[in-house]
């Protein structure tokens, strides 16, 4: 246990607390980990506010995948220490790992900083802080699984995430994640089985496994007998839960176990998300994905054989070091052979302690922003087109909610596409077939029809 001083004898008075407010940024599992440590304050009996002016208690789950992730929150931080401080104020996730206590000296008016792997200790930091008056730390380097996922509190009350495993043993050069998250741990199945069964009893319809590496799951564990595909068959036998999605899938580890399993199981959603990061082999190699492009192309075509109408999704980094021209075309080729509906591109950013900072951040940032540029019009194309062969279609919608413009109900396909219909709030958490008559930008548009029309897409 790291705290920075010896808690004293005599005892203080506590300050009381009575409000929390969140700040997440970062990827859903650091959503999902909000939620927890939200579950754990409210069980304290702090209340949730939305308004931070409000809060006595302020935490930023903060990530560290980019450089303008870090800048958001090193402003908003620098920020609060300007005004006359009023609530306790922490700093949660992956920046508290990769920074650490080197955050009180930037910020002398933070007062805790909770690493990833000490979610669980969150309510007796909060303690310390308040019974010392004393900045404390808790930012260990191994994760232990004793983490209360069932205590997380979620907004949503249709779709969850359900965390599967934690950490990553992967090692891209750009990367962070393995030492903001540290090494792979899987979480029992039973657990994971249990959690999912009390969702659907509160009225969840729809869960998203989490993990970095999804694929990766029970490889940890090997007594257990559990390899992803086979999560998915027992998450498959509970009743009334339609739909199971997962990310993130790296493609070394697709087998085609995983795929039978997709194309069989009436819950796995026939969306796969397996970034590509790069076309061509020469930067694969210098990102340490572990494949090459043939390999990566290979596994895409096993997929569209035997996942009938599957949905490709990937993220892409460009201007990854001495990346030429050239190299980028190969990425961007793939990407228009591949047509994925799904993509998350970003310009490269050296990251502190990662392999790739030993070479120079040389593609210079107008070019990277070009490329990027290229890409999303590419992919913005491509998703208008995959929308329009969707017309006349009659696709099976999860009805999550009233839409912006309050007229219409707006869901989603089993595929991840945002279509809106008029029709009766009270089919919100409902399944139901749409015909699409239209489309707008991002955007399906239809009719609700009669159950039999339904083709599945
Ligand atoms: N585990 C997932 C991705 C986790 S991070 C996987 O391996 O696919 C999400 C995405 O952020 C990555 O896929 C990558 O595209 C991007 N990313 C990670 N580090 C980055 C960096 N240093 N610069 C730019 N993008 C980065
Ligand atoms: Fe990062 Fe690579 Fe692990 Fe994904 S697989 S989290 S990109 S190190
Ligand atoms: Fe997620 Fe960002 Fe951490 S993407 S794992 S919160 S570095």
């Amino acid at each position: 246990m790291k705290i920075r001083y010896d808690v004293p004898q005599k005892k203080c008075v506590m300050r009381e607390l009575k409000t929390f407010h969140f700040r997440t940024y970062g990827c859903q599992m650091n959503e999902l980990d909000s939620e927890i440590m939200e579950g754990q304050l409210l069980s304290r009996g702090l209340n949730k506010v939305e308004n931070e002016k409000e809060a006595d208690l302020l935490i930023f789950n903060t990530c560290s995948i980019r450089d303008l992730a870090e800048r958001k929150v090193m402003g908003k931080l620098g920020q609060l220490g300007r005004g006359k401080k009023r609530a306790i104020i922490g700093v949660t996730g992956c920046m508290a790992m990769a920074k650490k206590d080197s955050l009180f000296r930037k910020f002398p008016h933070l007062d805790f900083v909770v690493g990833t792997n000490n979610i669980t200790d969150l309510n007796t930091v909060i303690d310390e802080v308040l019974y010392s008056e004393k900045q404390v730390f808790k930012t260990d380097d191994k994760y232990e699984e004793n983490l209360d996922y069932l205590v997380a509190h979620r907004e949503n009350k249709l779709k969850a995430h359900v965390s599967i495993i934690r950490g990553c043993d992967k090692f891209c050069t750009y990367c962070v994640v393995p030492y903001t998250r540290g090494q792979e741990v899987s979480r029992p199945y039973k657990d994971i089985v249990e959690e999912c069964k009390q969702l659907v009893d509160k009225g969840y319809k729809e869960v998203t496994l989490l993990g970095q590496n999804v694929n990766s799951y029970g490889k940890d564990q090997p007594e257990w007998n559990c390899l992803f595909h086979d999560l998915l068959y027992h998450l498959d036998k509970i009743p009334g839960l339609s739909r199971v999605r997962f990310m993130t899938s790296h493609p070394i580890d697709i087998t085609r176990e995983l795929m039978y399993g997709i194309r069989d199981l009436k819950s796995s959603c026939n969306l796969v998300h397996f970034p590509i990061q790069a076309g061509s082999d020469r930067i694969l190699k210098k990102m340490h994905r572990i494949y090459t492009k043939q390999q990566y192309l290979e596994k895409v075509a096993m997929l569209k054989e035997i996942i009938p109408n599957v949905s490709l999704g990937t993220d892409i980094i460009v201007g990854f070091p001495t990346e030429t021209e050239e190299e980028f075309m190969e990425t961007y080729n793939v990407f228009k052979d591949i047509r994925y509906s799904v993509a998350f591109l970003y310009t490269y950013s050296p990251r502190k302690g990662t392999p790739a900072m030993r070479w120079k951040d040389d593609i210079p940032e107008e070019v990277k922003e070009d490329r990027l540029q290229r890409l999303m019009s590419l992919y913005n194309d491509i998703s208008k087109q995959e929308r329009s062969e969707m017309l006349g279609e009659t696709l099976e919608v999860l009805v999550d909610k009233i839409s912006k413009d309050k007229n219409r109900l707006r869901g989603r396909t089993r595929c991840w596409k945002k279509v809106v219909f008029e029709g009766d709030p009270n089919l919100i958490g409902k399944e139901v077939p749409i015909k699409i008559h239209s489309m707008s930008h991002q955007t399906l548009i239809g009719d609700l029809v009669q159950k039999e029309a339904l083709s599945l897409v």
